[in-house]
């Protein structure tokens, strides 16, 4: 007997469409694809430690690690060297206190960080984050009233101060994420002030108050240590919050918006794509969305590169310009290897 052929069931006989043509080899399916994942569109995190004397595998991403600064030259050079778009700093100081000095400290860890950089010849582009979570003892992202709340105007001089020290130190694009209302405007006074009119701010414009930073705070160990971050990060139910927040950053001066976390927001990448179509969009993959797809691999539930190769894609098709993932090496790895 032999096998049926599509003349044994023609099918209807009026026209039709068959996208299948186009998706019959993949050179055909390479033709006609819309959106692409590169390298030079990732930009990969970095941890460097003051407290780590050694390599220290962050529990809950594996794969991910606190840097001591002694090697932090090879972290960078790798993701150089990989064709990465960029690094992005975050540091753990030794030192914590109420306003979070070391986060501006000529000394600060972030500081010599970007300085050691600098000294060991990295070229590539690096973007220090700047906030002061990582730095307080009480672990929030701004000052503290007695009473425990946030004082957002006062706070505004230290994440200024923080990313003036952190340009002077070799930061060449500073990503303010502590979510206070007018910090781009501080920021930006602050810079130019400083004579550094040319460096762009990477505004984590509309960051939301998410489970999925659970992870990153193991990693730089910046949790707050009462309450929560529910009165300065958006609401997850708000969507329009979110192109406010865009909105109020533009008119401060923000050079580059972004979207926190990436994959429970689609939406909000694709409506801000739409209501700012000229603006460079970013795209935060966090910590959560990594250890999530890292568990389900270990154990054999998901293919790893199949499943972030096609979340990366799923966020430049919704429109953002580029992704920051903890995912960035392997990805880069598994596109130059990639046949289709
Ligand atoms: C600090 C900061 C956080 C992240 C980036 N900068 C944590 C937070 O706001 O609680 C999260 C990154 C991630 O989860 O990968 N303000
Ligand atoms: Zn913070």
């Amino acid at each position: 007997m032999s096998s049926p052929t599509e003349t044994d069931n023609p099918g209807p006989p009026w026209p039709r469409a068959r996208p299948r043509r186009l998706r019959r080899t993949a050179p055909l399916r390479a033709l006609v694809r819309e959106h692409a994942i590169t390298p030079d569109r990732l930009v990969l995190p970095l941890f460097v430690s003051e407290v780590d004397v050694t390599l220290a595998e962050v529990p809950s991403m594996p794969g991910v690690h606190r840097w001591p600064l002694e090697r932090l030259p090879e972290a960078a050079a790798a993701a150089r060297d990989a064709g990465l778009a960029a690094i992005l700093l975050f540091g753990i100081p030794a030192h914590k206190d109420a306003r979070g000095s070391e986060a501006s400290a000529d000394d600060g860890i972030i500081q010599r960080a970007l300085r050691k950089l600098r000294e060991s010849g990295h070229d590539g582009l690096i973007i220090a984050d700047v906030c002061l979570c990582e730095y307080t003892d009480h672990g929030h992202c701004g000052l503290l009233a007695d009473d425990g709340t946030i004082l957002n105007d006062a706070s505004l001089e230290r994440l200024a101060d923080t990313a003036v020290s952190q340009v002077r130190a070799g930061a060449d694009i500073v990503a303010p994420s502590a979510m206070m209302d007018g910090q781009v405007a501080a920021i930006r006074g602050a810079l130019d002030a400083a004579g550094f009119e040319e460096t762009a701010i990477l505004s984590y414009s509309a960051k939301f108050a998410s489970a999925y930073y659970w992870p990153f705070r193991d990693a730089a160990g910046g949790a707050p240590k009462f309450g929560d971050r529910r009165s300065h990060q958006v609401d997850p139910g708000n969507a329009r919050e979110a192109l406010r927040e865009h909105a109020a950053d533009v008119a401060e001066g923000a050079d580059i918006l972004m979207v926190k976390p990436g994959l429970a927001y689609l939406d909000i990448v694709r409506r801000t794509r739409e209501a700012f179509p000229d603006h460079p969009l970013a795209v935060y993959n966090v910590s959560g969305e990594y250890s999530m797809v890292k568990a389900a691999a270990e154990r054999g539930w998901l293919d790893e590169r199949a499943t972030v190769l096609e979340t990366l894609l799923g966020f430049r098709r919704a429109g953002a310009d580029f992704v920051i993932t903890y995912h960035a090496l392997d990805a880069a790895r598994w596109l130059a290897e990639s046949t289709d």
